[in-house]
């Protein structure tokens, strides 16, 4: 039957898959199923700070570029991820004072997003991502200590200014139900707009586990921040389980990537669902929770898992 993607743009919608730069380069399989399965790419790590800016003004493309030239030629779009950020940012930028470092932050957007401003894959950028804490007080980062709230402001002024096309976003995790960091979120996105601050769309992460349940108002949610006139989307799903794999896990994770496309589905506003890769080979899970995993939809083998047809049937409207 059709790949996702081909039932993606038949409902208008993205399906997309985090790139890591590494299998990317030399792995068939690898390559097949990320260019064959998804219309939209993301960067996993290449377009982050430590790899485009590791000591100031030297920047470095090599992967971003890859991921980028794999997308043109698999006529994918490139959601850029991420300008700024508290991790992966190296220490020369954290170790700066006020006006040195809301420079190099301006800097950092001009440079790499103006890379990418005239090439029409690259349609939207995760502007500032996970800016909160989950009591919905701005997270106690070196931007915010440093800059104090206005870095995010400006951030988004500086991204327009060097891609006026491109859709930026807004990024968090924990924030798919109605809780205290998603109306945190809310009212930040509605206060920036007010002030006629660029942003155009939220992204929910969507890094799931089955031990912490479905966040069953994701629909309701996405509804309210689209009535904020924004787009929203899903930008970096995944469902981790307790390892190791049963078919009665697989079948309950299956439901949840169910779900999650089919709320992305019914709000308009809704543009898209990317999942933080595609393959358990790689994932940045088990790194993070030794005793989970298998997060995604396909095996270690390239196999499908009950969620690819999760997936499938859902945009396939079934
Ligand atoms: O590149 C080095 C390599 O040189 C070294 O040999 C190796 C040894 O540990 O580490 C490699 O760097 C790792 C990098 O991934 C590339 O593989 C880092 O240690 C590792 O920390 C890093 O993890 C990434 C993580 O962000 C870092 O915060 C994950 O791949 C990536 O999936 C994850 O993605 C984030 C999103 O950007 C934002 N939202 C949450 C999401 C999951 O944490």
């Amino acid at each position: 039957s059709a790949s996702l993607r081909a039932h993606a743009d038949a409902r208008g919608k993205f399906i997309g898959t985090a790139l890591a730069t590494g299998p990317l380069s030399d792995e068939a399989s690898y390559r097949t199923i990320a260019g064959g399965e998804f219309n939209q790419v993301t960067a996993e790590n290449a377009m982050k700070w430590d790899a485009t800016e590791p000591s100031q003004n030297q920047f470095t493309f090599s992967g971003a570029d890859a991921v980028v030239n794999f997308a043109t030629q698999n006529g994918q779009q490139v959601h850029g991820h991420t300008l700024v950020w508290h991790n992966q940012t190296p220490g020369w930028v954290q170790n700066l004072g006020a006006t040195a470092m809301r420079d190099a932050m301006r800097n950092h957007i001009s440079r790499v997003v103006g890379r990418y401003a005239d090439n029409p894959a690259v349609v939207s950028w995760d502007v500032v991502n996970e800016v909160f804490e989950e009591n919905g007080d701005f997270r106690r980062s070196f931007w915010y200590n440093t800059l104090g709230e206005s870095y995010i402001a400006d951030a988004f002024r500086a991204a327009r200014a060097a891609d006026p096309d491109a859709r930026l976003c807004i990024n968090d995790y924990n924030v798919e139900g109605i809780n205290a960091k998603s109306t945190a979120m809310y009212d930040l996105v509605s206060e920036l707009r007010d002030q006629g601050v660029p942003v155009d769309c939220v992204g929910f992460q969507g890094h799931l586990a089955t031990q912490y349940g479905f966040p069953n108002d994701l629909r309701q949610n996405l509804q309210r921040f689209a009535a904020l006139g924004v787009q929203v989307r899903i930008t970096e799903l995944d469902v981790r389980i307790q390892m190791p794999r049963s078919a009665a896990k697989d079948a309950t994770q299956a439901t949840y990537y169910r779900d999650v496309v089919n709320a992305c589905l019914a709000v308009t506003a809704c543009a898209g669902v990317t999942i933080w890769g595609f393959t358990d080979r790689y994932s940045w899970v088990p790194d993070q929770f030794p005793s989970e995993g298998a997060a995604l939809i396909y095996d270690e083998n390239y196999q499908p898992k009950p969620s690819y047809t999760a997936v499938h049937d859902a945009l396939a409207g079934g």
